[in-house]
């Protein structure tokens, strides 16, 4: 699958230049070609969305109601739920959070990343630790469920950002609904790699982002029951959101309208519409097939370089994508990461990715994340090995300022695309502009 940029050229603070090896994909990634050419098609017709007569705004309109039924259809949707635009992974959690029905407990696992952790605290939270196992897992959250007499919402992740593994949705599910609980899928990493399917997985709620799909243009997705939205409050109160207001009341729509105030990010939804199209598209077989591949080279090649630790939950053997993070003993991961997008070329993410309590519990304040997507290739993964392997053995070649979370090369020489002198150029407003 093409990627734009996907032969992008990055300069090297020695002056060279080299092809980009980006393997930070479970951050965000870059946008498919396919999904470039479709928005540039719509962007001449942009228009209102449900608001405009005009042609452009017929076309807008369709647009977006259209990516609403693809991304139905990419999650496996049933007819009655809601599909809605949300910005992202965080957003859908904080949305589904304030619809949650009075008195609701929602059970999640110490592991998960800060957007399906901190929305919940707001009301009634239970922890259920770390599982030794995805046994363990089932075996904890069902002792959990006995206890809880209320509704109740187990919110779990599809794939870890940290690790990659791969959690038991289906078996999570199918116990959760035993005790009358929901489930919400975050699938902000599993959705790039692997298909999603609520209604086959017996699955409430699903939730997942834009950028990480190749589709970087600002919307993701909340898809689920629609009772408990339906008679919620309004997530944006405002246009759109409402049947009638008067001076004194308001009725407020139900379905996607209701949650979705304002104008939408339309060009945003149907980019998504088409990166997830494409990716069915292309067949998962095959992405799957390609990115076991790969992973199985880095993580073959990791623990063939001395002092790296490759963090995971339950072993090698278990399920999981193209996520691996590690440290090198005696190495700051920020210093690594930098030299290694600095010297080499190679983007990774360092940190303690929005996981906290989850390297907490690996011991470990922050990694190196490497992150593999469809535009990864074998010759990106070999790269990163040398690149790791000539680090750990002779250390960074250049100098860094920083130290913890933020690593820069000092001087950092690297020339900046101007970016149609957005980047370069003067500022625009700023003191001068200020005008009391
Ligand atoms: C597992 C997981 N959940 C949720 C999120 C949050 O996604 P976003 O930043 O797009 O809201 C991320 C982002 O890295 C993630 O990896």
């Amino acid at each position: 699958m093409k990627l734009v940029g996907g032969d992008l050229e990055v300069p090297l603070v020695t002056g060279e230049w080299v092809r980009y090896a980006n393997l930070d994909n479970a951050a965000s990634a870059p946008a498919l070609e396919s999904v470039a050419a479709a928005v540039d098609e719509l962007l001449p017709y942009y228009g209102s969305v449900h608001r405009g007569a005009g042609f452009a705004s017929v076309v807008s309109t369709e647009a977006y109601t259209r990516a609403r039924e693809i991304v139905r259809g990419f999650v496996g949707a049933r007819e009655d739920d809601v599909v809605l635009f949300t910005r992202n992974t965080t957003d859908a959690f904080n949305l589904l959070a304030g619809a949650l029905p009075v008195g609701t407990t929602v059970l999640t696992f110490t592991g998960e990343h800060h957007a399906n952790l901190l929305p919940w605290r707001r009301g009634d939270v239970r922890d259920l630790g770390i599982p030794a196992s995805p046994e363990d897992a089932l075996r904890t959250l069902e002792s959990a469920l006995r206890d809880i007499g209320g509704p109740a919402l187990v919110s779990v992740t599809g794939a870890s950002n940290v690790t990659g593994e791969v959690w038991p949705i289906e078996a999570i599910s199918a116990l959760s609904h035993r005790y009358g609980a929901r489930v919400a899928l975050d699938a902000a990493q599993l959705a790039a790699h692997r298909p999603v399917d609520i209604a086959e997985w017996d699955v409430d709620y699903v939730a997942f982002s834009g950028h990480k799909v190749y589709a970087p243009y600002g919307a993701g997705v909340l898809a689920g029951r629609a009772d408990w939205l339906d008679a919620a409050e309004p997530y944006l109160a405002g246009g759109g959101a409402t049947r009638r207001v008067t001076a004194g009341d308001v009725e407020w729509n139900t379905g996607p309208a209701r949650h979705e105030g304002g104008t939408p990010a339309a060009l945003g939804a149907f980019a998504l519409a088409a990166a997830v199209r494409a990716l069915d598209e292309e067949g998962w077989d095959e992405l799957v097939a390609h990115e076991e591949e790969l992973l199985e080279r880095l993580l073959t090649g990791l623990d063939a370089i001395d002092g790296v630790r490759t963090y995971e939950l339950w072993g090698r053997g278990h399920d999981r994508v193209g996520v691996v993070s590690f440290n090198v003993a005696g190495l700051n991961p920020a210093l690594l990461a930098a030299a290694l997008g600095a010297e080499h070329g190679i983007g990774v993410r360092d940190g303690a990715f929005c996981a906290h309590p989850l390297m907490d519990h690996f011991g470990a304040l922050r990694a190196v994340r490497a992150s593999i997507g469809v535009g990864t290739n074998a010759d990106d993964i070999d790269r990163l090995l040398g690149a790791v392997a000539q680090i750990a053995r002779d250390g960074v070649a250049w100098t860094y300022t920083g130290s913890d979370g933020s690593v820069l090369p000092d001087p950092d020489p690297r020339p900046r695309p101007s970016l149609g002198g957005l980047l370069s150029g003067p500022l625009v407003g700023g003191r001068s502009a200020c005008r009391g």
